[in-house]
């Protein structure tokens, strides 16, 4: 079993009497459970079985029990991992698909195949250990390059990284090729998650049972969304498959921070990642000028982009920041290093406007 998972889930263990005593007291108020059967309840998996056909059985979960209660009381390691809860310290979710996904990535959209190899190796050399971009990008085979060179010269292995990709609609009728065609682009044996581009009611349903295939083939370990934007229409997807989606990946900011979705996709332990996170191309100077950012950022010595993206995770939204340039890539990494306080937080809540940049 994959070592981080191993990991996650002794830690699991050993807590197992934080848990059944919450469990208990659960009970004892009467706590219902819901009864939408794809809704993890609780969404840890150590104390339930992981949603719906999980891309990881039970079986590969829990490890076998050993020692008593008693040595479980006394360890003082740290608490297990709840699905969807952020780790700031690690940089870290726990995706409901049983995989820890970093929550601050490098973008991809509009690069070059040269662009993109130089950002994705300049990312990982600067510690970003999650990758985006999608087929209709057109620089897989760029991205698969800045992974290698950085495998190549030691910086990271494939095990340690985390790259996601996107199928397109015109795919959708054919997606086994399609998952086939980005594996050979990027050059990869497997892609650590896979997201259906845009919804698409008319076949996106099939083009994610294709997903599902290969999830059970090995060659893809999670799955999820992009370009979901109505609970009626996630909901649509989840009803009529199998595997509930790790993530959604919409449009996200400060000025439209889709609180209402978020909430609607945690019930599923389902995450949100932002994509325009900074407002997208020809949009960032809006968001950097915002008032209330800049004040923020001037309070902490730190830039607009730096507190979005901290705004970002703080709020529980994986950040993807687009870049070609390499001191922007290095920047926008730098972020581990302060905190926004709850007030600070609460002031960038009120600036959302529910307005998107994109038209699509
Ligand atoms: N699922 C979807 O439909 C969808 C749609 C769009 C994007 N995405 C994904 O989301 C990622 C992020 O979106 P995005 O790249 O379009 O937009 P973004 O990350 O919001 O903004 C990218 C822009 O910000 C600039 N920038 C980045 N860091 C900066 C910094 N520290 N200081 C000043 N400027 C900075 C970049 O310029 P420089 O290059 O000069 O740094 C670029 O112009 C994409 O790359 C892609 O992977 C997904």
């Amino acid at each position: 079993m994959n070592e981080k998972l191993k990991e996650v889930f002794q830690n699991m263990k050993k807590n197992s009497i934080f848990l059944m005593a919450l469990i208990l007291i659960c009970n004892v108020l009467g706590c219902s459970g819901e009864t939408d059967s794809k809704i993890p309840q609780p969404t840890n998996p150590a104390v339930s079985e992981p949603v719906t056909e999980p891309t990881i059985t039970g079986a590969d979960l829990v490890e076998p029990p050993s020692g008593t209660d008693a040595e479980d009381v006394s360890d003082d390691r740290e608490p297990a991992r709840e699905v969807g809860v952020f780790d700031l310290e690690k940089g870290t979710v726990l995706l409901n698909s049983g995989y820890e996904m970093p929550i601050l990535g490098i973008g991809c959209f509009r690069l070059s195949q040269e662009e993109a190899e130089n950002s994705v190796y300049w990312a990982l050399r600067d510690g970003y250990r999650l990758i985006d971009t999608a087929r209709i990008y057109g620089n897989e085979p760029g991205v698969g390059r800045g992974i290698q060179r950085a495998i190549d010269e030691g910086i990271v292995t494939r095990e340690e990284i985390f790259v996601t990709t996107k199928m397109w609609t015109s795919d959708y009728d054919n997606g086994a090729a399609a998952i086939e065609a980005s594996l050979d682009r990027l050059g990869l044996d497997y892609i650590d998650l896979m997201i259906l581009h845009h919804s698409q009611p008319e076949n996106d349903v099939e083009a994610y049972k294709a997903m599902e295939q290969a999830v059970a083939d090995g060659k893809l370990k999670s799955i999820g969304l992009s370009n979901y934007y109505e609970k009626e229409d996630f909901d649509r997807l989840v009803n009529a498959t199998t595997i509930v989606p790790a993530l959604i990946q919409n449009e996200t900011h400060p000025y439209h921070q889709s609180m209402e979705m978020k909430e609607h996709i945690a019930k599923y332990g389902t995450v949100m990642e932002s994509w325009f996170p900074l407002g997208g191309r020809g949009n960032t100077q809006t968001l950097f000028q915002d008032e209330t950012i800049s004040s923020i950022a001037k309070a902490h010595d730190k830039t607009s982009a730096q507190v979005i993206l901290r705004w970002h995770l703080q709020a529980g939204n994986i950040a993807i920041p687009g870049s070609s340039n390499e001191a922007h890539i290095k920047e926008n990494f730098e972020i581990f290093d302060f905190e926004l306080s709850e007030d600070e937080m609460q002031r960038i809540t009120d600036i959302d406007k529910d307005q998107r940049f994109a038209g699509y």
